[in-house]
């Protein structure tokens, strides 16, 4: 007996077995082919946007003068325009919100209504035209599946993402579709090795999984699991590189067992393997090693990182402010602080952790980066390079040639000049996608600590571009220390538009102890520059007002000592008053926290109506 109204059929004939077989090719295809629908209908929403757009500029080029002539139409006409876009807004927004279980986020609206029609469409093309054929049914569900491969390989890809230019979107956020088809396709998968569990226990034929053919298919199945598991959120967040190295060895090893468990998904298996190594190929080919001096900014436990990198380079990142790089350290730059032969010496070869340009030279070829020591080897290495950095600093001025310490590192190649040689990958990021930010009519920039590395650059390529913008940054810290390298050395000290939120002590951080520890070792902590800023942070909470956090003073500034955080609801408050016709465009990069909560603060303006250009800069939300 088999499923529903499914059955074994016995002893087809190779006739029958090879309708059977150009049926399952025919909806593999077919299943393949359909991915491109979503792509038509895009490009086709954009034609007509285009047109409509181009019709209208016509219209208010007198071009349809003529139509509508009576004024009363014209009105009746833009206000079913405008209410049709008030729906769509509302709508977008909608689909926007996250799903909330158990105090948990699981995605957003969107992907889960994609999912599920994805998953259904799918389901539909596993069974169409399967008879009662038990075993045409459960191959079907397992080539529908595999068709889908190129397309989920292709929907992660970091350099040559085809879907970034359409969706105009930076890779991570097409990314969370990479996660959305790898759940439909594992589904289909779990159906089809759940089917042919039954069929051999059904017909006593367990054995079976010890043939090399299906062990091959089984040890897949196993690894897609141990893929999707180690995905997962808490994983992710407990072991980045557990995640990391496990999904790029399985995500290589996959394809090749299906190449050997069905010849039929070979075709698919091979597109998947090749836009993976393409880009990967692509990848290396964009990246440039760099020499980079370090500094630990005092009293915090951030590094500043600049990197030379070559000219042709350069006017990349000058392209796209708030762009971000990824980062590894070759092994030449670590030989002499690990052992070579070490596991956490292999570990870095799978290091590449994103952080963003917070600043591009304007006359020499050199790349800026702010990193917050998080307590993983990546920002570990980068807070030791710059306590190495300090104490050469220290022997340099007190005329000693440089020794190393017990347990010091050592700057390899570079070290005369005391630069350390980085990998660097990039530039990537949304940016490039963004509107214009200059055509809304309010900009609102908000950022959590070291978030700002983006905001600040973008903030500065407004106002460079359109100095009457009205645009504001506001940016909450931790400690005064955090915002030093954008107040004091990208000039926004004196600016009006940035208000800042001091939410904790004054202190060292305490966050990373080693950090702490090694940032004592190298004598840092209270510079001349956590002087100048306590001294500014006083001086403009004394002369400011208008911002929830007054602390003491009342001030857009909180009190030094004062734990207190912007008042966002306020601040977007403020900012969507102004007047009902105001376009406003809002960008938020922080903890995750502040994005979703400034989220529904404009959330209540896009129900009223209001248009809205919203950004959470990010990865992984
Ligand atoms: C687009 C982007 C830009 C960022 N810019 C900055 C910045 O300018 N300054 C800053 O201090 N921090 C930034 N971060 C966060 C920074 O990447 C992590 O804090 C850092 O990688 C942590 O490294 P680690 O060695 O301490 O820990 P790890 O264990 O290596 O990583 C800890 C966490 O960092 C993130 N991460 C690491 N590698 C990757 C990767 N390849 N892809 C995506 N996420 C990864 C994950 O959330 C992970 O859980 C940015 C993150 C993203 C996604
Ligand atoms: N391009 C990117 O995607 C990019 C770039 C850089 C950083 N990041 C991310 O940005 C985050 C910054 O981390 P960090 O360690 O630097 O931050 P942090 O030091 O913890 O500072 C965060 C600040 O934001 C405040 N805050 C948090 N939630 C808030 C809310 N709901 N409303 C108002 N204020 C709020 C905090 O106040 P309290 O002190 O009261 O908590 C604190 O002042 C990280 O998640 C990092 O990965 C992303």
């Amino acid at each position: 007996m088999g499923l529903f109204t499914y059955r074994f059929i016995e002893g087809l004939t190779e006739a029958e077995k090879q309708a059977r077989r150009r049926a399952l090719d025919n909806y593999g295809l077919a299943a393949q082919l359909s991915d491109l629908l979503p792509v038509v209908l895009i490009l086709l929403y954009r034609l007509t946007k285009w047109v409509v757009r181009e019709r209208v500029d016509g219209s208010a080029n007198g071009e349809y003068a003529a139509v509508p002539s009576s004024p009363v139409m014209k009105k009746r006409r833009e206000e079913g325009v405008r209410s049709w876009s008030v729906r769509k807004r509302r709508l977008r927004w909608w689909l926007g919100e996250d799903v909330v279980a158990a105090g948990h986020v699981y995605g957003q609206r969107d992907q889960w209504i994609v999912g599920v029609v994805w998953f259904l469409w799918l389901a539909v093309l596993s069974v169409k035209d399967t008879g009662e054929d038990y075993l045409h049914l459960t191959k079907r569900f397992g080539i529908v599946a595999v068709s889908q491969y190129p397309l989920q390989y292709l929907l992660s890809l970091k350099s040559l993402n085809p879907f970034s230019y359409l969706l105009k979107s930076s890779h991570e956020q097409v990314n969370r579709w990479h996660r959305v088809s790898a759940r439909v396709t594992t589904t289909l998968l779990f159906i089809h090795a759940a089917l042919y569990l039954n069929f051999y226990i059904q017909n006593n034929r367990l054995y079976r999984l010890g043939v090399p053919l299906v062990l091959a298919g089984v040890v897949a199945f196993f690894f897609l699991n141990l893929m999707l598991t180690t995905a997962l959120r808490p994983v992710r967040r407990f072991s980045y590189r557990l995640f990391f190295i496990t999904h790029l060895l399985l995500a290589i090893s996959i394809p090749f067992l299906i190449l050997f468990h069905a010849a039929p998904a070979r075709p698919y298996m091979i597109q998947a393997l090749l836009v993976f190594f393409v880009d990967l190929i692509s990848r290396k080919m964009d990246t440039v090693t760099g020499h980079a001096k370090f500094e630990s900014i005092p009293g915090t436990n951030l590094v500043k990182l600049s990197a030379a990198i070559p000219h042709v380079k350069i006017n990349r990142f000058r392209g796209s402010p708030g762009s971000h790089i990824y980062l590894s350290i070759p092994a030449a730059a670590r030989a002499t602080f690990q052992d070579p032969t070490s596991i956490s010496h292999l570990l870095f070869e799978f290091l590449f952790n994103p952080f963003t340009v917070a600043s591009v030279g304007e006359q020499e070829s050199e790349v800026t980066m702010i990193a917050r020591h998080n307590g993983g080897p990546m920002t570990a290495a980068l807070g030791h390079y710059a306590v190495l950095a300090k104490q050469q600093q220290q022997q340099q001025q007190q005329q000693q040639p440089p020794s190393r310490s017990a347990n010091s590192l050592s700057i390899p190649d570079a070290r005369n000049e005391g630069k350390i040689p980085l990998n660097i990958e990039g530039p990537y990021g949304s940016v490039t996608h963004f509107p214009n930010l200059g055509q809304f009519d309010r900009v609102l920039l908000v950022a959590g600590g070291v978030g700002a590395t983006f905001t600040v650059p973008v903030y500065k390529s407004v106002v460079a571009e359109n100095p009457n913008a009205k645009v504001k940054m506001v940016w909450s810290v931790r400690t005064a220390g955090d915002a030093t390298w954008a107040l004091l050395r990208e000039g926004l000290m004196d600016d009006e538009n940035v208000q800042i939120y001091v939410t904790g002590v004054t202190e060292g951080r305490t966050r990373g102890g080693v950090w702490d520890q090694q940032q004592q070792d190298g004598g840092e902590g209270s510079g001349a520059e956590g002087t100048e800023m306590s001294r500014m942070f006083r001086r403009r909470s004394g002369s400011n007002s208008g911002g929830s956090g007054g602390g003491g003073a009342g001030g857009r500034f909180t009190s030094l000592h004062n734990r207190q955080r912007p008042d966002l609801r306020r601040v977007v408050d403020e900012m969507f008053r102004h007047g009902q016709e105001e376009k406003v465009a809002v960008v938020v990069c922080g903890p995750e926290e502040m994005a979703r909560e400034l989220r529904e603060y404009v959330g209540v303006w896009v129900r009223r109506g209001r248009v809205v250009w919203f950004h959470k800069e990010g990865f992984g939300f």
